[in-house]
């Protein structure tokens, strides 16, 4: 029989670093478990939290997690990347989102939370998503429209600090619109907005600024960046790892180390397989960071399964642990890996069917459900 008190005498025994709390600016965190920004596709139509959003909260504020990112909300109507995405473009967003704050604070046992806010950019799905394509790109966004956008990210973290959540968060990564700016493999602009790494990232230090300009200087700001695009002409690790330490001499609580620009599918099972044993797919540029931010707070995200794997990267210099899919398939995975003996690795198997699913449907693990990959084949 497994699980039963005679096989674990002394759960002291299997105490890990990962369990320890930590301090993240004015934020004490339980312990190193980060829940990584993920999609929920959960909210209404209008971007509104549903009781459905707040049941897949419900079970993860109770699952152990120490610091709880929401899936990434939009900041402007046509900054939305999928059609039930979570909004945070306009005050009728606020009464959802006080509900949800509320919940994992009355039922997260300490947890902390932070809604990621982002703006899809120029990708094909995105932008002028629900509308009438409006053929914007980045090269013809006026500086009305950047000035407009940098506003809207500094009223969107104002409403997330009005509903009561501990912490913002800012997707940074990935090819969404922040990314796209930073990568040279997607920024064409010949202004004072593209060029140089300097101009590149001059949105993101904007946009940090309108901020922390509405939020004040004691409230986190987390803010997720990739360490490499992974494209011939993209960014690699020096140059995120400039980006990260100026937005860490800029004032910014915590960088969440991430990647990939393009064709995430296809990139995570390559990053998956170089990875090995090592589980992390961005354990190389951990070093380049953490020189760049000094004591900063960092977290690093894509891959980790083991709490072997977790304790190493703690080791290597990483203060937060992030976790997406792991969560998706076992939202009481930290709770598991903090507590038994074993087995201490998760469950997901990294098979990328949530990831393949959320464009049209609401975000849940199949691999251990034949059913449900059938109905999402259909
Ligand atoms: C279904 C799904 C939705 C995601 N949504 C977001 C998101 O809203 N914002 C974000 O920054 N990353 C998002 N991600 C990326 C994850 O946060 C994470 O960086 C990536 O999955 C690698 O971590 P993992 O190996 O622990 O899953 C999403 C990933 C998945 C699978």
């Amino acid at each position: 029989m497994r699980n039963t008190k005679s096989e674990f005498p002394n759960p002291k025994q299997y105490r890990s670093r990962v369990g320890r709390g930590y301090q993240l600016g004015s934020l004490w965190l339980k312990n190193r478990f980060l829940r990584s920004a993920t999609m929920e596709y959960l909210a209404d139509i209008e971007g509104r939290v549903t009781d459905d959003l707040l049941k897949l909260y419900y079970d993860l504020a109770r699952g152990g997690t120490g610091l709880i990112v929401t899936g990434c909300a939009a900041v402007e109507e046509n900054g939305r990347a999928w059609a039930h995405q979570l909004g945070v473009w306009d005050d009728r967003h606020l009464e959802g989102l006080r509900r949800l704050a509320n919940l994992i604070r009355i039922h997260g046992d300490g947890c902390k939370s932070a809604v990621q806010l982002a703006h899809q950019g120029s990708n094909k799905t995105g932008y002028s998503y629900g509308a009438e394509d409006q053929g914007i790109t980045l090269e013809t966004l006026t500086e009305k429209d950047i000035r407009k956008t940098i506003r809207k990210f500094g009223e969107a973290a104002a409403r997330v600090q009005a509903a009561g959540f501990d912490a913002v968060a800012v997707h940074g990564a990935h090819g969404y619109l922040l990314s796209e700016f930073l990568s040279p493999a997607t920024n064409p602009r010949r202004d004072r907005w593209g060029g140089s790494l300097g101009n590149r990232m001059r949105l993101t230090l904007e946009v940090y600024g309108a901020i922390r300009g509405r939020v004040g200087v004691d409230f986190p700001i987390l803010w997720k960046l990739n360490s490499a695009d992974y494209l011939e002409n993209g960014a690699g690790p020096e140059e995120y790892a400039w980006v990260a330490g100026e937005l860490a001499r800029a004032g910014v609580n915590l960088i969440e180390m991430s990647g990939g620009l393009k064709d995430q599918l296809r990139l995570r099972a390559q990053l998956k397989q170089e990875a090995g044993p090592r589980e992390a797919y961005f354990f190389p540029a951990l070093a380049p960071f953490r020189q760049a931010v000094g004591k900063t707070p960092l977290a690093i995200t894509g891959g980790i399964r083991s709490l072997s794997a977790a304790e190493r990267l703690l080791e290597a210099g990483a203060d937060l642990i992030g976790l997406s899919r792991p969560l998706i398939c076992e939202p009481n995975l930290p709770q598991r890996l903090l507590s038994a003996p074993r087995p201490r690795r998760a469950r997901c198997t990294s098979c990328n069917l949530c990831l393949l699913r959320i464009a049209r449907q609401p975000v849940k693990c199949l691999a251990f459900d034949p059913f449900q990959k059938i109905l999402t084949a259909l």
